[in-house]
């Protein structure tokens, strides 16, 4: 758990609720919680599941590990304790953007376990989705889609997941997508499926 070091603040609560905001987007908000190795697929599940709901009339949004790195934790390496700060700032954003009635997908490798239940722990039951896309990691270095694995294997990048640094996989996750097997299409359909059984697309 993060400290808490400001002292003599005091929660300002808006005029405008969440449930405004979901009747407004006639959606429910939620967040999708990808987990896996790189290269299992998370995120180009997470941009097909936002094109296709925003397709249907829907407000999603991606948060994705690379483009967040790029910005709001550009400070932040892949040290484990790097790593939980990472997965510990994505959870407090994705539980703004739940709030505002916006369903997010996230898609971050998010390799230990005990970050990602200190994430759930954040949300109300039925607002957050563990997906773990279990895609094995003889697929995800055969796709090297940035030639990454090809680098940690030669030593040139340390501690890289599934090479030299763990991957702890979800023990009960709401949904597994193993994209060696799914079309994307498919594990769209699997993302969609699973929101409206929540009732969260009106
Ligand atoms: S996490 O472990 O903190 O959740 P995150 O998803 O944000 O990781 O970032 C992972 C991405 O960073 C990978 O897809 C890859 O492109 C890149 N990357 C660079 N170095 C590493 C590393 N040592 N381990 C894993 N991914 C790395």
């Amino acid at each position: 758990m993060a400290e808490q070091k400001a002292t003599n603040i005091t929660w300002h609560g808006g005029h405008i609720g969440r449930k405004e905001r979901e009747a407004l987007l006639k959606q429910k908000g939620a967040t999708i919680w990808l987990t896996g190795l790189s290269g299992s697929g998370k995120s180009t599940v997470a941009v097909a599941a936002e094109a296709e709901l925003v397709n249907r009339g829907h407000l999603a949004y991606v948060l994705d590990g690379d483009n967040v790195r790029h910005g709001l934790n550009k400070n932040l390496g892949f040290s484990p304790e790097d790593r939980t700060e990472n997965i510990r700032r994505i959870g407090e954003v994705a539980k703004l953007f739940t709030d505002s009635g916006v369903i997010v997908f996230t898609s971050f490798i998010s390799p230990y376990r005990s970050d990602r239940d200190e994430v759930r722990a954040l949300f109300d039951d039925g607002d957050f989705l563990e997906v773990h896309v279990s895609t094995d990691i003889e697929t995800c270095e055969e796709r090297d889609p940035k030639g990454l694995y090809k680098k940690a294997r030669a030593g040139e990048i340390p501690e890289f997941t599934g090479v030299s640094a763990p991957y702890e996989a979800p023990e009960k996750p709401e949904l597994v997508l193993d994209t060696g097997k799914l079309s994307v299409e498919e594990s769209v359909v699997a993302l969609i499926d699973g929101l409206e059984k929540l009732g969260k697309l009106g």
